[in-house]
């Protein structure tokens, strides 16, 4: 039986491509054959829209409906499947931001999100969690229904900025809620190797970070950047790019880490 793995991609940070990993990683994932269940956590819908599925609802509705319901036994319900092979989708749009006030006065109001998913890990290799830019109560609950986090780092000058809060965050979350979350990586995005501020910035991060930094490196390009005006991934949009290349890569070492992930040392 299945037991997908379950990725936040997270970073409080604003506009470091976040969206855009998850999709194109997904993408990529469910072309190679994975099973994959991207879930858009963030009230902006950018994921959603990403994949072309904008204004679209699950049977029973999208994130919002499903962390706020009395009944999450059917969780399937508040899901539909893409118009990509092996992809599904968890849709969220504005009215999630309502969800962020009223977790706070539910129950186990962190671990929504996480009683929501676990029935759906035998349905699928992977799950996807796209986090909005803050941690607030949506990202905690992403942070707690994850089994490890992915972190996009735009390669620019206050890249590390901010970071101390988002590693103070996943040490609070470890100490308490999901004592097992692990780091699948950090991922330098946008990178511009014209520049010496890129190279810098990303030997700086992995000086701080070490292997757990991903060896593929995303680069600036312009198809990424267009790919969401049309619904559609950038690893379909247009496959040859650089940039979904370089999307197509990170999958293949994001699946070759975790064949050997058993061995390794997995905190930060
Ligand atoms: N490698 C890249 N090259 C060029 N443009 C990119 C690249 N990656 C992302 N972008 C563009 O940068 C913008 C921010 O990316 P994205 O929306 O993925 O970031 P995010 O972290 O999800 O943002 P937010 O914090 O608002 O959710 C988008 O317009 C996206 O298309
Ligand atoms: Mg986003």
């Amino acid at each position: 039986m299945k037991s997908a793995r379950i990725v936040a991609v997270a970073n409080q940070k604003g506009g470091v491509a976040k969206t855009t990993t998850a999709i194109n990683l997904a993408a990529a994932l469910a072309a190679l054959g994975n099973r994959t269940l991207l879930v858009d956590v963030d009230p902006q819908g950018n994921l959603t829209s990403g994949v072309g599925c904008k204004g679209q609802r699950g049977p029973s509705g999208g994130t919002y409906e499903a962390l706020t319901a009395d009944d999450q036994s059917a969780p399937a319900d508040f899901t539909i499947k893409t118009g990509y092979e092996n992809l599904w989708l968890m849709p969220a749009d504005r009215n999630l931001t309502g969800a962020e006030l009223e977790l706070v006065a539910m129950p186990h109001r962190e671990e929504r999100l996480k009683t929501l998913l676990n029935p759906l890990r035998e349905h699928f290799d992977f799950i996807i969690l796209d986090c909005p830019p803050s941690l607030g109560l949506l990202t905690l609950n992403g942070l707690v229904a994850a089994d490890s986090v992915l972190v996009p780092l735009h390669c620019e000058y206050f890249a590390l900025e901010g970071l101390a809060e988002l590693l103070g965050t996943l040490k609070r979350v470890r100490a308490s809620l999901n004592p097992a979350l692990d780091v699948e990586g950090v991922l330098l995005t946008m990178y511009d190797d014209r520049t010496n501020l890129g190279q810098q910035v990303a030997s700086d991060v992995r000086g701080f970070f070490g292997d757990k930094v991903f060896r593929t490196v995303i680069p600036r390009n312009v198809r990424l950047a267009e790919a969401p005006s049309h619904g559609v991934p950038a690893v379909t949009y247009d496959p040859r790019s650089r940039g979904a290349d370089a999307y197509q890569q990170l999958a293949n070492e994001f699946l070759a880490r975790r064949l050997s992930a058993a061995s390794t040392d997995n905190s930060l």
